[in-house]
Order: structure tokens, then C-alpha cells, then sequence
């Protein structure tokens, strides 16, 4: 079959993860794709010197890649909300496909792009979005699919898990935390959004859409951080046998579904208190299935990047299908979206 030709855009963290996995497991990829995946192009501001892109010249503009006719998927992975907007609609209004780790983009412009991605039969896939290598959002919307989902709730933010774990095992400072997380590439450019809710809001915002058919309302999450959470409150939380943990939780109530993310006191004993590290977790609640948990590496570049992988690969599968055919969507659909988050 004819391989299927991608331009990667952004080359950071989760684009160098990408580039590699996607170099050195080609004949797994391809395999499993049914076609090779071709990496025709890569923009990037700048190299990135855990990845050999010698036999590439790296190009500076992204939305270039976005009009190249040989280019049929587009991976964005550059962030950020303005130039990713600009780069994702020109992409889908060429009539390629879009793979996108991009949570914050999706949890706020995401109802415009997949009405516009929608129009053009094209697919917008984002499974890198929540829970870094955590097959999250293809559980939920494939594996429990059969389920009305009563609630969920989980450690949904690597470098915040990471940064109360080194407080409470090690007695670090959160300061201190912080600056190794962003040197390991777990967090986000402007770690405001990790220590303060808002890419914890995000992903929560993108898993509630898919778990109960609802618009994305990220205004609509009540965001609280972690960076008021001192040494202190720690050490109190476990003399009393609880750990703090910082979970975005959603759930059906009388009033319609919540959304809320917030540092939370929960036992010990449970399954999320002992998630550490960059680790994630998530429970799902389904009336059929009953309880169900999901755990994995939350950030970093190759556990994103195998995620980002496996939709190119879900989309290269599906290249010859008619629009009716692909199954199963990769992107909301919006007829779908009925109730409104309180
Ligand atoms: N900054 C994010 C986190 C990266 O720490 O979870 C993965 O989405």
C-alpha cells in the first residue's frame, strides 16, 4: 500500500519522542499500519539533540507544512493555543488529517475544530492529549463503549504528582521540584498551567466530552492547584492516614455533570494514594463494568510520543475507508453533544 506521508510540527519534548519511536520501530509501525509512515517534513524553531534529523532540513514555517500537498497527516506538536489553532484549521481545511498532543488547544478551541475537521471528512485525533501514554481516551470511548459512564477521577497532571511525591517521600522544596520536572520535560512552558490546575482542567474537560457526549467547557471547570499545599499540610495528611493528591474528578449530579479539579485528602489505603511520581492514574465508573483503572507514565517525551504514534498509526488504517466507514471516529461528534457541565 502506499506509505503515508506525515510532517511533524514542533520538535521539542513530545516531537524528538515522537521522530524516534517513529524511526526506530518503522517495521513494527508499518506492520501494524498496514503502509509505512514517511515523515515527509519537519518544522522546528530549533534541533533537538536526542534526535538525528540529519537526513532532514528543518523547516521554520509550521503552516507551510500545512499546505504541502505531500504531506497527508499533520502532527502538531508545537503547543499553544494561537499559531496550533492557525496550524490545525489550515491542515484540515487542506483536507489532511491532524494527530495532536495539544490538550490545552483541544479542551478550548476543540468544538471548532472537530465541526470544521467534521465538514472536510477529515479526522482530528488527540489520544497524547490526556495521560501522556496512557491509552485513556480510546478505553473510554472504545473499551467501555457499551457503558453509561457514572463518574471519573484521577491523577491527570505528571509534574504536580511528581512535585507533592518529592515533598512528602524526600521532605524537598516544591521550588526545587519544579525546576527538575521542567528538566525532565514533564511540564508544561508556562508550568503556571501544571501547578495551577489548568492542564489537569484541561484534560479533564477533553476525558468528560468523550465519557458522557458533552461540548467542551473548560470555562466551566472549577480549577484549584496545588501551589498552596504546604510541607505541613502533607505531614498532617499523613499522621491522620490520608495522602494529598491532586485529582480532576467528574461525575453526573442533580444539577448535571461537574467538573472540578482540586488537591484532595484521600486514604492511604486506596489504589490513586499510591501513584507517584510522574505516574497517572484514572478510575472510570461505568454501570456496566463497575470499576475500572487506568495507570501509566502521565508526561515525558517517548511515553507522550507513543501515544502520538498510535493515532498515526489508527489513521493511516483508516486513509482508504469512505468518511462513513472509519470507525471509530477519532473526533467528537458534535451531533452528539447534548449535556452542559455545572
Ligand atoms: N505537563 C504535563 C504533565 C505534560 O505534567 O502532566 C503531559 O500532559
Amino acid at each position: 500500500m502506499k506509505p503515508v506521508k506525515v510532517g511533524i510540527c514542533g520538535l521539542g519534548t513530545v516531537g524528538g519522542g515522537t521522530f524516534n519511536v517513529l524511526t526506530r520501530n518503522a517495521q513494527e509501525i508499518a506492520r501494524r499500519a498496514g503502509r509505512s509512515i514517511e515523515i515527509k517534513a519537519i518544522a522546528s524553531r530549533r534541533h533537538n539533540p536526542a534526535c538525528d534529523t540529519s537526513a532532514y532540513t528543518l523547516q521554520k514555517d509550521v503552516i507551510a507544512l500545512a499546505r504541502d500537498p505531500e504531506i497527508d497527516i499533520i502532527v502538531e506538536l508545537i503547543g499553544g493555543y494561537e499559531v496550533a489553532k492557525e496550524l490545525v484549521m489550515t491542515a484540515i481545511e487542506n483536507g489532511k488529517h491532524v494527530v495532536t498532543a495539544n490538550k490545552a488547544l483541544i479542551a478550548v478551541h476543540g468544538n471548532e475544530i472537530f465541526a470544521a475537521a467534521a465538514k472536510k471528512n477529515v479526522v482530528v485525533a488527540f489520544e497524547a492529549s490526556v495521560a501522556g501514554g496512557i491509552p485513556i481516551i480510546k478505553a473510554i470511548r472504545e473499551g467501555l463503549a457499551a457503558n453509561r459512564i457514572n463518574w471519573l477521577a484521577g491523577i491527570i497532571n505528571g509534574t504536580g504528582n511528581f512535585i507533592m511525591t518529592e515533598m512528602r517521600e524526600k521532605g524537598r522544596a516544591f521550588a526545587d521540584v519544579l525546576v527538575e520536572a521542567q528538566a525532565l520535560g514533564y511540564a508544561e512552558a508556562d508550568p503556571t498551567f501544571d501547578v495551577e490546575g489548568i492542564d489537569a482542567a484541561h484534560k479533564l474537560t477533553i476525558l468528560a466530552s468523550i465519557a458522557y457526549g458533552i461540548p467542551l467547557q473548560f470555562s466551566k471547570a472549577y480549577t484549584e492547584g496545588i501551589s498552596k499545599v504546604t510541607p505541613d499540610d502533607v505531614q498532617y495528611a499523613e499522621e491522620l492516614g490520608y495522602r494529598i493528591k491532586h485529582l480532576g474528578i467528574s461525575r453526573h449530579t442533580d444539577k448535571g455533570i461537574e467538573l472540578r479539579v482540586h488537591p484532595t485528602l484521600i486514604p492511604k489505603s486506596s489504589l490513586l494514594a499510591s501513584v507517584n511520581g510522574v505516574m497517572n492514574a484514572v478510575m472510570v465508573s461505568g454501570d456496566a463494568v463497575g470499576q475500572t483503572l487506568y495507570y501509566g507514565p502521565g508526561a515525558g517525551a517517548e511515553p507522550t510520543a507513543s501515544a502520538v504514534v498510535s493515532d498515526l498509526i489508527d489513521v493511516a488504517r483508516m486513509l482508504d475507508a469512505t468518511a462513513e466507514s472509519r470507525v471509530p471516529p477519532l473526533a467528537f461528534q458534535s451531533s452528539e453533544l447534548s449535556e452542559t457541565p455545572v
